[in-house]
């Protein structure tokens, strides 16, 4: 019916508008003033140090959303939607917002010159990779790793969940961030020595043990286990076989490498949250999701091979990869026959 395809394009073009109410809520510390009970625009406005005017609007806007409710006496309440908004609930996507609103946002502007020229959409608008602008200001860093962490506090449970880490003695998490995927493991395998290793200006922010470098460079070696959770996806075929081929020179012949990515679908309509991230990684660095079949193909290229593919109820998938030849196990724990395909169902965290 064309009148609802109107109201439901004009409602698509203005989610710009959205991520940027969303944002304004946080920045104000709307959600904690609201965890008391309802308050009218006036009354949050005193308690936020905002006019009350504008902030009515916005509320207004966020109410038409369903991030608050509009109650009959003009006050506003969160709904479960705007409880997400909070720090430290479960399932809290406060730090994925901010670093929609306050990085990824103006690099959106990038996309149609990079669709139309090539180029990564955040470097034309910014003029800098993209990680070199977050080690450049430490609020931005502290934005994107606040990002980070919401994704993988939805994500690492189940992965160790999915994938039986209690054996392991010793883990390397590569690109490992804020540490929570590698906490995780701690937590199921609390004797393993692990080591984080990231850029210098995240890995001195880490309060586990963690060593500055460049996955394209080096890894400390002999681990039994390395992680690559949300790394791959960052990079095009090319940088992503440079990160492989560095973890690969550090792993014994027994050691395993745990993948933790989204795998893409046959369909966009199958997994739409995989393909958003797909476009974030594209707008933000050139990266890209892939489909099983291809992390199967970028493994071999680099001497490796994917011998389980393993689901976890976060969307998320562990791909196991050991170095090729005889030593290579068939048998993973917790494996589920290879390119198993994707579960629809499953829900991806905004990161
Ligand atoms: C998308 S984040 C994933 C973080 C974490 N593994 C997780 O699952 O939340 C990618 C990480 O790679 C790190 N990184 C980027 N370039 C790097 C490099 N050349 N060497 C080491 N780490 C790097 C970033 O600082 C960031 O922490």
């Amino acid at each position: 019916m064309p009148g609802s395809a109107v109201a439901r394009l004009a409602r698509l073009a203005d989610g710009y508008l959205v991520t940027q109410l969303l944002h304004v809520a946080i920045a104000l510390d709307v959600p904690e003033a609201l965890v008391a009970g309802p308050r009218s625009a006036a009354e949050l406005a005193t308690q936020v140090g905002a006019r009350p005017e504008p902030l009515h609007r916005v509320l207004r806007g966020l109410a038409s959303e369903e991030v608050l409710d509009e109650l009959p006496d003009g006050r506003f309440a969160l709904t479960p939607v705007g409880q997400l908004l909070r720090a430290g609930v479960p399932g809290s996507l406060r730090g994925a917002v901010t670093a929609r609103a306050r990085l990824y946002h103006a690099a959106a502007a990038g996309l149609v010159d990079a669709v139309r020229h090539g180029g990564t959409p955040f470097e034309i608008v910014h003029g800098q990779p993209f990680f070199d602008h977050l080690g450049a200001d430490p609020e931005r860093l502290a934005a994107f790793q606040a990002s980070m962490a919401d994704r993988s506090a939805l994500e690492a449970g189940a992965v160790v969940d999915a994938y039986d880490v209690s054996g392991l003695r010793s883990v390397v998490d590569v690109g490992g961030g804020t540490g929570t995927l590698l906490r995780a493991v701690l937590a199921r395998a609390p004797a393993a020595d692990v080591v984080l290793v990231d850029r210098p200006e995240v890995a001195a922010r880490s309060d586990l043990p963690a060593v500055a470098g460049d996955f394209f460079v080096a890894v400390p070696g002999g681990a039994d286990a390395y992680l690559l959770s949300r790394v791959l996806h960052d990079w095009d075929d090319e940088d992503a076989r440079r990160v492989l081929r560095t973890c690969r020179e550090a792993m014994r012949p027994d050691s395993v490498l745990l993948v933790v990515e989204a795998v893409l679908p046959e369909r966009a309509v199958d997994d739409p949250a995989a393909v958003r991230m797909d476009l974030h990684v594209f707008l933000l660095l050139h990266g890209r999701e892939r489909t099983a079949a291809e992390y199967a193909a970028l493994f071999a290229s680099t001497g490796l091979q994917l011998t389980a593919d393993v689901p976890t109820d976060a969307g998320v998938h562990v791909l196991v990869a050991r170095q090729e030849g005889p030593s290579a196990h068939l048998d993973d724990e917790g494996a589920v026959p290879l390119v198993d395909g994707v579960h629809p169902d499953a829900g991806h965290a905004a990161g």
